[in-house]
């Protein structure tokens, strides 16, 4: 994996306060002593009893359905959705993964029950506080619906709790109904999860090799060059946005990562977001939306500055038919795809737009490991170099407080 921060303009030198700034919060971070940064170790510490268990419950899931429901919201759900994805969904005879509780449309929910009543199935729910409420109503609308199928007995073994807290409704609500129970750690909050039961499980049960994820996570925790790297990354995040440039577009050209954009969105508004400072995080799937948006970036209002996650080698292709004449005909699809990339690259460069290019040789669980470990550690380490506490979210409770005030007022 490279970083490439050239496209920036930025000469890291001339920002030494910055640059301090930013080494005293990476000690911070990797001190232990900071709160909410217990997954700041995790590639590291887990032994070799937790991924066996892990796996040997993923194993029992697999040898009961074809499909497994995740039901979970934010950190709870994110990371392990955007990994399958990008992983390009369940290798072949493992159960496909599908997500709920991250929404109440009844008409999604509507299409996954339907799903219930025809496929073998299991549920896991994900939630560290226990209260929730949209993986909260998900929850009980598909319990009942695989106790009824299954029944009571049957029915509870095929649901799998994932939380923390000791005394909530859900905690009690598995140990009442002997569904399996894994714990979440009280000191890793939901957007810094995937390394742990939250974002492993699900991974797992799709038949992808979690270990070798966490190897990729350790790679980049425990190499001082790599130090050097995601720092110049979150110092070169910190003075693109004293510069006023306060949006940061990800970008990629392979569909498969849309979700991990998700995932990156979640983490760097959520973490940053907050005391009217940091960069509104969001992700283009290109060439798509080069078509849709591709003109603000061009020529619109300069307010952002580009972050693009350039895949090397892919792992499908497609010769382009003769039919589809010149240029084109006998030429590689992602050779194609490739030119579309190295274009924006030149014609964003050209008009001095700021781009930082993160370049991934592959996408295995060993690099995807690698790039969710940088990107939690520089989102935190800017975070706390802009002034902010990286693992809270006080914002998200004002819309619970006045949603709560309504639902309490229907009949
Ligand atoms: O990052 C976070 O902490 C949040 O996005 C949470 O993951 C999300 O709100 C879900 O919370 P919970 O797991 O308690 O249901």
């Amino acid at each position: 994996m490279k970083i490439d921060i050239s496209g920036t303009g930025i000469n890291i030198e001339q920002h030494l306060d910055t640059v301090n700034d930013a080494y005293k919060n990476y000690d911070k971070l990797r001190s232990g002593k900071a709160d909410n940064t217990g997954w700041v170790d995790l590639p590291f510490i887990f032994k070799k009893g937790f991924l066996d268990d892990i796996k040997r419950i993923a194993n029992d899931i697999r040898s009961k359905c074809d499909l497994f429901i995740v039901i979970g919201i934010g950190g709870s759900y994110l990371g392990s959705k955007a990994v399958i994805e990008a992983l390009n969904g369940n290798k072949e005879g493992f159960p496909e993964i599908i997500f709920a509780g991250f929404n109440m449309s009844a008409a999604y929910l509507k299409k996954i029950e339907r799903r219930m009543t025809h496929e073998a199935v299991c549920l896991c729910t994900i939630s560290k506080s226990g209260t929730t409420t949209e993986p909260l109503l998900t929850y009980h609308i598909l319990k009942n619906k695989i106790i009824k199928k299954y029944g009571k007995e049957e029915g509870n073994e095929r649901i799998y709790i994932i939380t923390n807290s000791n005394d909530g409704i859900l905690y009690r609500e598995a140990i009442e109904n002997g569904n399996k129970l894994l714990n979440i750690p009280n000191d890793v909050g939901g957007r810094y999860s995937v390394f742990t039961s939250v974002g492993l499980l699900p991974i797992a049960v799709a038949g992808h090799d979690i270990e070798k994820m966490l190897k990729g996570g350790a790679e980049i925790a425990s190499s001082v060059e790599w130090k050097e790297k995601l720092l110049n990354y979150a110092i070169c995040r910190v003075v693109l946005q004293k510069q006023g440039k306060t949006v940061e577009i990800f970008e990629h050209f392979e569909m498969n990562l849309e979700y991990f954009g998700e995932w990156l969105k979640q983490l760097f508004c959520e973490s940053e977001g907050k005391e009217g400072k940091g960069a509104f995080a969001t992700c283009l799937s290109f060439s798509r939306d080069l078509h849709s948006v591709g003109q603000f970036l061009q020529q619109g209002n300069q307010i952002f500055y580009e972050t693009l996650i350039c895949i090397k080698k892919k792992e499908y292709d497609f010769k382009i038919p003769e039919s589809a004449g010149e240029p084109y005909a006998g030429k590689s699809l992602e050779d194609i795809n490739t030119c579309a990339e190295e274009g924006i690259v030149l014609a964003h460069k050209n008009s001095g737009i700021p781009i930082i290019v993160v370049e991934v040789p592959e996408l295995d669980e060993y690099n995807i490991g690698k790039l969710i470990y940088f990107f939690e550690i520089s989102c935190a380490v800017s975070a706390y170099t802009i002034g902010v506490n990286p693992f809270d979210q006080p914002g998200v409770e004002v819309y619970k407080r006045e949603m709560y005030k309504l639902v309490e007022e229907l009949r």
